[in-house]
């Protein structure tokens, strides 16, 4: 805490928290996160007990209106999601627009953003109707856009969404489908990508659902506001963590090259680290991470990848480090991305797709948050302050004299 009107002369005082480590930046009724215990609850409701016996739609209509809804509620919430899976055909211009190998990420983030310039309808945050219909849109159009993304990516037709198909099916389908033959939805595994979606919807304030908090808090519309989240979730340390993840599994490639990997990761003048293990506020086992390894190992199962290389390097990484005192002492344990980035290669995705996927589930997060937020009458514009470092005041010196 600095006492800063020594510093700046005014009747204030504040905390200096690089990081955010220990400063909350707002209330919030929707996740509750236990980093020592490793409890996760979404509106109180832990994650495994919604992994195992809920579904991602049922825990989307959680997120957004605070209840479990009732069977009525969900086929309504359900059917509007559906309703709204199409994007505008005038927007497949946008994709063209890319360069044909640009990141999937990249094309998220434009496109999403430029969802405002086509949705004049929902783009009033004072008005509840304009609120509702955004979020909707944005949950129920994200998979489609991010099927688009690969599509493009990888140069073939787009596959428009089948509304008879679950949530997770259809993504599959629309990833997956190509024109001499549609894809046929397998449940196992359309039932753990549902996974990787509920896994994922939300996690408080993690840096990408901040980023779309503190755009929110200018008044800015929401498909801005959502693509400033995707262009956040982007990073290495966060979003983009599962596809480092797995390059760093593949990296290692065999068993025998772990310790000289861990020995790197523990190396202060090496700036590798063990992609997939450490989180800023769990200091005990992610609780999705628990669920991810055994959704990793029923689906290598039933694919037949017995003896899969990269999970037994992953088992085998996580056996090594749990007993090194370094990764014991700092508290550093394997993360959701640790085995979501395995499931999803078995599945056939590449890795450039791993983070779109992650925006697609955390949608929703941003979108409850979001909601939340500005339906909050306290609401302020977010604006941190800093401990200013550079030179103190000093006079212009014209060119020819410095
Ligand atoms: N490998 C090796 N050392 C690590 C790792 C790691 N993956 N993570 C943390 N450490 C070490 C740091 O070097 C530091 O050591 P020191 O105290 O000797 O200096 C100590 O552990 C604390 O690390 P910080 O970076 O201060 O912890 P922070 O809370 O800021 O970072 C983070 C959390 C960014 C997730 C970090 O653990 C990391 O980079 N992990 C790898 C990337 C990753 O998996 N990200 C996914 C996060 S989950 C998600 O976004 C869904």
């Amino acid at each position: 805490v600095v006492d800063v009107r020594k510093l700046y002369g005014q009747a204030d005082v504040f905390t200096y928290d690089p990081g955010f480590t220990s400063t909350a930046s707002c209330d919030s009724a929707i996740t509750y996160i236990d980093g020592e215990e490793g409890i996760l609850l979404h509106r109180g409701y832990p994650i495994d007990q919604l992994a195992e016996k809920s579904h991602f739609l049922e825990v989307c209509y959680l997120l957004l209106y605070g209840e479990l809804p009732t069977a009525a509620q969900l086929e309504d919430f359900e059917s509007r999601v559906t309703n709204h899976t199409m994007v505008h055909e005038q927007m497949h211009r946008f994709f063209t627009g890319f360069r044909r190998d640009a990141h999937p990420m990249a094309i998220m983030t434009g496109v999403v953003g430029a969802m405002s310039a086509f949705y004049h309808d929902s783009t009033d945050i004072h008005d509840p109707w304009h609120r509702e219909v955004a979020s909707i849109r944005l949950i129920a159009k994200m998979p489609t856009i991010a099927a688009m993304a690969y599509k493009y990516s990888i140069g073939q037709p787009f596959v428009y969404p089948r509304n008879d198909l679950d949530f997770a099916g259809n993504f599959l389908r629309m990833c997956f489908s190509v024109p001499a033959e549609d894809y046929q939805v397998n449940p196992i595994l359309s039932r753990a990508m549902d996974r990787i979606f509920t896994l994922h919807a939300d996690h408080e304030q993690n840096a990408s659902t901040s980023t779309v908090r503190l755009a929110s808090s200018s008044g800015a519309n929401p498909f801005a506001c959502i693509a400033a989240g995707i262009a956040c979730l982007w990073g290495p340390a966060h979003g983009g963590a599962n596809q480092a993840a797995l390059e760093s599994l593949k990296e290692i490639g065999t068993p025998d090259r772990i310790p000289e990997m861990l020995a790197r990761a523990k190396d202060k003048d090496d700036p590798f680290r063990l992609m997939g293990f450490g989180h800023r506020v769990y200091k005990n086992f992610d609780p999705r991470a628990k669920v991810m390894k055994q959704s990793a190992d029923e689906v290598l199962d039933l694919l037949g990848v017995e003896n899969n290389p990269i999970l037994a390097v992953a088992k085998e990484v996580e056996k090594q480090a749990l007993a090194d005192d370094y990764f014991v002492d700092r508290k550093l344990f394997p993360n959701v991305d640790f085995y979501s980035g395995i499931i999803l290669e078995a599945m056939g995705f590449p890795t450039s797709m791993f983070t779109p996927i992650f925006a697609v589930s955390r949608t929703v997060g941003w979108v409850s948050q979001w909601k939340e937020m500005i339906e909050d009458p306290a609401m302020k514009i977010g604006r941190p302050r800093q401990l200013y470092t550079g030179p103190s005041q000093r006079d212009y010196v014209d060119v020819e004299n410095r």
